[in-house]
């Protein structure tokens, strides 16, 4: 079967926060390419899972399936060649809560934590919310690639108690190469630093590269992580909430157990797992177009960049579908450069500067949308440019 990802499905005043959000703060004509779902439809297998629960016409408690951790199980083989046990596999209500939980469980307050800057910004906020003290490891560019400096890395991360990678990164869409990963599991635990690895993005990588998940890259990295993953991002589903932790140190997993237990936190609503089973058994097809019609995507952009933009320039993505805007040449501060993509191109963007300050002068696009309104915003951008 085809699927067609040039669809637009309408997404105005549906309580959408990239859609709907904005009003509240007064903007009124926007393209919103801002923050991180995607315009297509959720996939049918998922959509009929969810329909099959209201035709039960009982919306009652409801148990994880025993299905569901074995499809998991299933799906990480597949597509990563991990084997993991179905008891290494703990629910989480999204990654975020997740990372929290996870700070709360193995930090006090005052200790530090260890971020790779520009980053996801709920790595600055979760962190210092919980009053945890943030040390941030500053990627380097080199090649238009985010690139680690591992004699720095170590410098960083010897102070700390735990580390949050970001793998694949966003928003420089890296896919870390084992390698790399092999390097930050022997720094780390030679100072006995805990791996946070936030996987949202890894189902989304695109061809020509291989995810890795942290802890299957050696021994010392399963012993020494948790790996956070979720389907949200893979088949346009973030509003489920339907995310997992997977830790395979038995001693770690039971803290982290004992913890979001303690909390009850544990647990899904009853559309927590049943959508995510279909996802991972019957969406196959669909994925595979999906990430298919993104490169195609982030093709378009990089040629109408250089075609017509040439003083932007694009981090190339290895995953997802979010597109790190290089906009330094443009020479405009950082609210210059949001206004001039809000006001000037009618285009919402998430500012660089919001990533860490090693975020100034870009900004994230996100291209997961029909080819139609992006080439629409393109035209815009172009018209806003040329005004400049
Ligand atoms: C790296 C990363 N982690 C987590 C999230 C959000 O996850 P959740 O909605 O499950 O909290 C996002 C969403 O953009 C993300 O990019």
């Amino acid at each position: 079967m085809t699927y067609n990802f040039d669809e637009i499905v309408h997404r105005w005043d549906t309580d959408s926060i990239k859609y709907d959000a904005p009003k509240t703060e007064g903007y009124t004509q926007y393209i919103p390419m801002w923050v991180a779902d995607m315009d297509f439809r959720t996939p049918q297998p998922i959509l009929d899972s969810i329909q099959k629960m209201l035709e039960n016409g009982v919306l009652g408690y409801t148990l994880p399936p025993t299905l569901w951790a074995t499809t998991i199980q299933n799906w990480l083989l597949k597509k990563y060649n991990w084997e993991i046990e179905p008891q290494e596999l703990i629910f989480a209500p999204g990654i975020v809560r997740g990372l929290t939980f996870a700070i709360r469980c193995f930090t006090k307050p005052g200790d530090k934590i260890l971020i790779m800057s520009p980053v996801y910004p709920p790595f600055f906020s979760v962190p210092k919310r919980n009053k945890r003290k943030l040390i941030t490891h500053k990627l380097l560019i080199k090649n238009n690639q985010y690139h680690i400096d591992f004699d720095q890395f170590e410098q960083d991360v010897k102070l700390c108690k735990l580390f949050v990678l970001c793998n694949p990164h966003n928003p420089g869409g890296r896919v870390w190469l084992k390698e790399e990963l092999e390097k930050i599991a022997s720094i780390c635990k030679k100072h006995n630093v805990l791996v946070i690895s936030d996987e949202i993005h890894a189902d989304l990588t695109l061809p020509t590269h291989t995810h890795h998940p942290f802890a299957s890259v050696s021994q010392v990295a399963k012993q020494n992580s948790i790996v956070f993953m979720a389907p949200s991002k893979t088949f346009n589903m973030p509003g489920l909430v339907s995310s997992y932790a997977i830790i395979p140190n038995a001693e770690l997993r039971k803290q982290y157990a004992t913890y979001v237990e303690d909390l009850d936190v544990a647990s899904g609503h009853m559309f927590s797992y049943r959508p995510l089973i279909a996802a991972y058994t019957e969406c196959d097809a669909w994925l595979e177009q999906a990430i298919n019609y993104i490169q195609g995507n982030i093709d378009y952009v990089r040629d109408y960049l250089a075609n017509h933009l040439p003083r932007i320039k694009m981090i190339e993505p290895q995953a997802s579908y979010l597109i790190f805007l290089d906009c330094r040449e443009l020479k405009l501060n950082d609210q210059e450069l949001r206004d001039f993509f809000e006001k000037k191109a009618g285009l919402l963007l998430n500012p660089g500067i919001t990533f860490g300050p090693e975020g100034s002068g870009f900004m994230r696009l996100n291209i997961g949308c029909s080819r139609l309104i992006l080439h629409k915003a393109m035209e815009q951008l172009e018209a806003a440019y040329k005004e400049f």
